[in-house]
């Protein structure tokens, strides 16, 4: 990933910049293809929140041009989590994942997140755009940024770690993931709520599902959830 890469000034978003290169009549971009800006107008970050880019945030996207199924769709997410936190974690900064792929430092404020966009055709994907956002040097209130436990790192070196790693776990089988996602994990064993499309559940995060389904104990039993918003509760 990042062998090919445009360095932007201000854009509405990085994920559609990798579109427009994508769809490119001169020289369309490749599978891997990375867009980085320094500025976005209008960054927008999962379940229609704003993603507030800023000077001293990284902000990135990568296109993913091989075909996906529902399945790789499913995995994509968690891997791209898995693989923001061995970044971090090599890069020497603590941190764990919250479900599905919210990086956070271990007193639970947000240091990164990632948006996952794919162009369905049915039942398949024929492709989709993987946009990272990693507070660095700075943080919005209540976040948390990298340079507050390692204060000398650099975008490009924080670029070419997650890259890196990007690269490797996204191209790994689901088991090794969900059973990595786990270790890492700062949600399961937590009281949570969660809200989804129908409802807000309520319980201990227990596990995930051989899915990466979030599996949650409520007064009425084990409730499965395969989208939605976590809150740790009581932090
Ligand atoms: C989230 O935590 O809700 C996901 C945030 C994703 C933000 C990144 S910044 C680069 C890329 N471009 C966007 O507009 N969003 C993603």
């Amino acid at each position: 990933f990042g062998r090919a890469l445009r360095y932007q000034g201000t854009v509405t978003s990085t994920q559609d910049e990798v579109r427009f290169w994508a769809d490119s009549e001169r020289g369309p971009a490749p599978h891997g293809a990375v867009v980085v800006a320094e500025r976005q107008t209008a960054g927008r970050g999962r379940r229609g929140r704003v993603w507030d880019t800023t000077h001293g945030t990284l902000a990135f996207s990568v296109l993913l041009r091989e075909a996906l199924s529902l399945a790789d769709l499913v995995r994509m997410p968690l891997a791209a989590g898995v693989a923001l936190h061995a970044a971090c974690t090599a890069l020497g900064v603590p941190c764990g994942l919250k479900w599905p792929n919210d990086l956070l430092t271990p007193d639970g404020r947000k240091l990164a997140g990632i948006l996952l966009e794919a162009d369905l055709r049915g039942e398949e994907a024929r492709r989709a755009v993987l946009g990272i956002g990693i507070n660095v040097g700075t943080a919005p209130e209540g976040a948390a940024h990298l340079h507050e436990s390692v204060p000398d790192l650099t975008r490009a070196a924080v670029l070419g770690e997650v890259l890196f790693q990007l690269e490797h776990w996204l191209a790994q089988p689901a088991p090794a993931i969900i059973a990595t996602w786990k270790a890492t994990s700062l949600t399961l064993g937590r009281p949570v709520r969660v809200t989804t499309a129908r409802g807000t559940v309520e319980g201990v995060a227990r596990d995930l599902d051989e899915q990466g389904n979030l599996l949650v104990e409520t007064a009425a039993g084990l409730e499965t959830v395969s989208a939605g918003d976590v809150q740790l509760v009581g932090q």
